[in-house]
């Protein structure tokens, strides 16, 4: 059965439009371990758009759970991490006028590659998991492979946006596929983007699937419901 790893981020995208210290994404953070949370995800952008420096700070003191450092393989962001070492950090692509991380790490790119498998060394000297948030992708994994990642997490996004339809069928498909390759390879396996209420329970139905990150659908459904029950709500979805 996955864990259910909450992202907390747009807890904090809430507090930042005031400018003010509500709501406290740490305090949001408890709400969702006390009602069955596996994990805490949090990506500090380079932007800091969201999560803040000292969030990620105090839920490191906090979190009881496990602490997911979402992050670009930068060089200042790696420094961070490697002082607060999180429980995992998944390295993710970043661009300043995306929405939201709109694709998964390019691991093959020769230009790529040098920095991100910089990043996964670093990272593991410091005893802290890797995890490469990747598409669904052959030549991706093998890149991952070579880095010595010890997790992979697929961008559901495409099967998300596509779900209910032929082609998202063939994302799903896809996902499988790609989920014997990294268990072959002797690499774990997390999932997370765009998923919901509606459309996780096959991808929670997966062999062997260690994590769901999943964040704007249960943030989303607590405004009408509450965090906790949002929580629970998606906990039962993705217990199998
Ligand atoms: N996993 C990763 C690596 C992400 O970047 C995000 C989005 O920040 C998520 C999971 C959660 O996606 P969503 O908010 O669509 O559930």
């Amino acid at each position: 059965m996955p864990k259910l790893g909450v992202n907390i981020d747009h807890v904090a995208t809430l507090r930042q439009a005031r400018g003010e210290q509500e709501p406290d994404p740490v305090a949001a953070a408890a709400v969702c371990e006390a009602a069955g949370a596996d994990g805490i995800t949090v990506h500090l952008r380079e932007d800091r758009r969201h999560i803040q420096d000292a969030d990620v700070r105090t839920l490191r003191r906090t979190v009881s759970t496990r602490l997911n450092l979402e992050m670009a393989a930068t060089p200042a962001i790696v420094a961070i991490a490697l002082d607060i070492k999180p429980d995992m950090a998944t390295l993710v692509p970043e661009r300043r006028e995306e929405l939201t991380t709109e694709g998964g790490l390019d691991a093959v790119s020769p230009s790529q590659y040098a920095a991100v498998s910089g990043a996964v060394d670093a990272l593991r000297a410091a005893g802290i998991p890797a995890s490469l948030f990747i598409e669904p992708d052959a030549g991706q994994l093998d890149a991952a492979a070579r880095m010595g990642a010890a997790f992979v997490e697929f961008h559901t996004g495409a099967y998300a946006r596509l779900y209910g339809t032929p082609a998202g069928d063939a994302e799903f498909a896809r996902i499988v596929a790609a989920t014997k390759q990294a268990q072959a390879l002797g690499i774990r396996v997390n999932m997370g983007h765009g998923l919901n209420l509606a459309n996780v329970r096959p991808i929670a139905e997966i062999a062997g699937v260690v994590e769901l990150n999943i964040g704007h659908a249960i943030i989303s459904r607590a405004v009408f419901v509450g965090l906790a029950r949002a929580v629970e709500e998606m906990k039962a979805a993705v217990t199998l």
